[in-house]
């Protein structure tokens, strides 16, 4: 099993001194706090708020999924050269359909040489439609 590694599982002091590491494996994500139930809902997974990954054949980001607690949504899978073949950013918007239930967001990422990464969880509640 690897190791997943978690913004929350990181203490304060390592953060700071591997900032670069850590930030640019990092998913984080992007959407609107509340939802419709049964319309389309925008969530987009960046990883890196300030330090872009590499895009080189041996070390990329391979994919990025997204869950809601501990139901699998949908996943997103990068071919190395995808970026340009230079760091980036890797950016993936999600289209999902939300049900009656309050959602817990969670996305993962893969990359080919540092592993698992799992952002922080995002709280989007859901109701229905004016
Ligand atoms: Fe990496």
């Amino acid at each position: 099993m690897p190791r997943v590694f978690r913004a929350v599982d990181i203490n304060q002091e390592e953060k700071e001194v591997r900032k670069d590491y850590f930030d640019r494996h990092t998913p984080v994500i992007i959407c609107e706090d509340h939802a419709i139930e049964g319309e389309k809902f925008e969530v987009k997974v960046r990883l890196g708020t300030e330090y872009t990954h590499p895009d080189d054949p041996d070390h990329y980001i391979k994919y990025v999924q997204l869950w809601n607690r501990e139901k699998f949504l949908a996943e997103a899978h990068f071919a190395p050269g995808a970026l340009g073949n230079r760091p980036e950013h890797v950016e993936v918007d999600f289209y999902i359909v939300p049900g009656p239930v309050d959602m817990n967001l969670s996305a993962m990422s893969v990359c080919t040489q540092h592993g698992l990464w799992q952002s922080e969880s995002k709280e989007v509640t859901t109701g229905k439609s004016k």
